[in-house]
C-alpha cells in the first residue's frame, strides 16, 4: 500500500477555480473576508472538500474543518490547512496553496487505504490577512483564545461594521463563540503548507523549505497630529507638518531595522492616510501603520522602544503630537522538533532536497502553535514575489510539497 504522488492538475484546477472568486480580477486577486467572492469561495471549497470524501463543519467565526476520519477518532487529530482570504491586489497562491494541498493530501491518504489512527483535518482559517478588520489571523487567534466575543464586537471594518455583526448577519451562532478555542493537547500536530513569499528557496535551487521559526509580528497604528495650513502662505519655519513627521518615523524605522543585531528584523510602513491629502495643503494629520517583525522578540522590543524615544524627540522638534496604538504584538513561534524530524525524513525518503528556514511572513500556524505542536512546509515563490498579482508558484512544486505533507500527515496520524 502506498500513497500515490499528488496530481498537479488537481491542484491547478482547484486553485484556478478558487481564483474566479475575485472582486478585482483586473488587478490579480482580491478576496476580502466575508465579501461576496469570499463567501462564494467558502461554498466552493466546502463542496470540493465533500467531493473528496471529507466531512465538513464550521465554527462560530467561520473556521472550516474538513475531517478524514481515522480508525481511532477519539484521539487528538492531526491538522493541516491555511487561508483563502487575500490582501488587496494579491496573487492566487498565498494561503490557497495550503488549503488545496491539504485537500489533495487528504484525498491521497484516503485513496491509499493505508490505515491511520487519528482524524486528519483540513482547515480553512478565517481571515489570516488583516485586510478587513485590521487584525490578522482572526480565526486562528480565536482558536488560541486571543480573540474574545467582546473584541469581535469592538473590531470594526472601514464601514463601521463590527466583526460580530458581520458574523451574525451571515448566520454564525455567536452564543457558541467560547467553543472556538482549543486547549493544549486537543490537537496532536498541525502542518501548514504555504508559498515561501521570499526568494531563499529559488536562490538555492531547492523545492522545499521546512520552517523552524515564524517571526513574530507587531502591528502599530501611529497617528501624527500637526497643524493643517496653507502651502503657499505658511513659511517653512512655522510649519507643523504631520506628513514630514510620519516620513521621519518611516526612515528611522528603516534605519533601525537595517542596523539590527538580528538578521530577521524587518519593518514596513504600508498604509498611510494623509489628511486632508491635497497638493496645496500642509497635512494636519497622518495615520499610518507600522509592521515590525523579528524572530527575536527582545530585539524587536528594543527597536520599538528606540522608535518610541525618537517620536518623543520628534514631538518637540516638529511641534506635533504622536499617538501610538498597538494592534497586536505576537511572539515568534518555534516549530516542533518531532514534526520537523518527520518532515525531514519524508524529504530524505523521497530524495527531495530541502532547507530549514525562518518564515518572515506570519501564518495561522503562529496562533495554532500556542495550543499545538506545529511546523510548516514552504514551496518556492517565483522571484520571491508575494502580495502582488505576479505571485507565482509552479503547480509541480506545490505537488512536491503536497507529497511531503501527505507523508507527514500520515506518519503523524499514526504516531
Ligand atoms: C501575511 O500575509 C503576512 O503579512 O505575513
Ligand atoms: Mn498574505
Ligand atoms: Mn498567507
Amino acid at each position: 500500500m502506498i500513497v500515490k504522488p499528488a496530481q498537479s492538475s488537481n491542484i491547478k484546477n482547484i486553485l484556478e477555480k478558487l481564483n474566479t472568486f475575485n472582486s478585482d480580477p483586473e488587478n490579480g486577486t482580491t478576496r476580502v473576508l466575508f465579501t461576496e467572492p469570499e463567501v462564494e469561495a467558502r461554498k466552493y471549497i466546502k463542496e470540493e472538500m465533500k467531493k473528496n470524501g471529507l466531512v465538513v463543519r464550521e465554527d462560530s467565526i467561520g473556521n472550516i474543518f474538513a475531517t478524514l476520519e481515522g480508525t481511532d477518532p477519539d484521539l487528538p487529530p492531526v491538522w493541516t490547512g491555511s487561508h483563502i482570504d487575500t490582501v488587496l491586489k494579491a496573487g492566487m497562491f498565498d494561503g490557497m496553496a495550503g488549503v488545496v494541498a491539504g485537500i489533495e493530501a487528504a484525498r491521497l491518504i484516503k485513496e491509499s487505504k493505508i490505515p491511520h489512527k487519528r482524524n486528519i483535518e483540513v482547515i480553512v482559517y478565517t481571515s489570516e490577512e488583516p485586510t478587513r478588520f485590521g487584525l490578522s489571523c482572526l480565526g486562528s487567534r480565536a482558536m488560541a483564545g486571543y480573540l474574545s466575543l467582546e473584541q469581535a464586537k469592538r473590531l470594526k471594518d472601514k464601514q463601521g461594521n463590527s466583526l460580530a455583526e458581520v458574523l451574525e448577519g451571515l448566520g454564525y451562532d455567536l452564543s457558541k463563540f467560547d467553543e472556538i478555542s482549543f486547549k493544549k493537547g486537543e490537537v496532536f500536530a498541525a502542518v501548514e503548507l504555504h508559498i515561501e513569499q521570499g526568494a531563499v528557496l529559488e536562490s538555492m535551487g531547492l523545492p522545499i523549505g521546512i520552517v523552524d521559526t515564524i517571526s513574530g509580528p507587531t502591528k502599530l497604528e501611529v497617528s501624527v497630529y500637526g497643524k493643517q495650513s496653507h502651502a503657499g502662505g505658511t513659511p517653512m519655519n512655522l510649519r507643523h507638518d504631520a506628513f514630514l513627521a510620519c516620513s521621519e518615523i518611516a526612515l528611522k524605522v528603516e534605519k533601525l531595522a537595517k542596523k539590527s543585531s538580528s538578521k530577521d528584523t524587518v519593518a514596513t510602513v504600508g498604509l498611510v492616510n494623509v489628511i486632508p491629502n491635497a497638493s496645496n495643503v500642509i497635512s494636519g494629520e497622518v495615520h499610518f501603520s507600522l509592521d515590525i517583525r523579528d524572530s527575536d522578540y527582545e530585539v524587536k522590543h528594543k527597536l520599538i522602544e528606540e522608535l518610541k524615544d525618537f517620536t518623543k524627540q520628534l514631538e518637540k522638534s516638529r511641534g506635533v503630537t504622536i499617538k501610538i496604538k498597538q494592534i497586536n504584538d505576537d511572539l515568534p513561534t518555534k516549530s516542533d522538533d518531532r514534526i520537523i524530524e518527520i518532515l525531514e525524513n519524508s524529504c530524505k525518503e523521497k530524495n527531495i532536497s530541502y532547507h530549514k528556514m525562518v518564515s518572515g511572513a506570519f501564518h495561522d500556524s503562529m496562533m495554532v502553535g500556542k495550543f499545538a505542536p506545529i511546523a510548516m512546509i514552504f514551496v518556492p515563490s517565483k522571484d520571491g514575489i508575494s502580495h502582488n498579482p505576479a505571485e507565482w508558484t509552479d503547480y509541480d512544486d506545490i505537488a512536491k510539497g503536497t507529497d511531503i505533507l501527505a507523508d507527514g500527515l500520515l506518519k503523524l496520524s499514526n504516531d
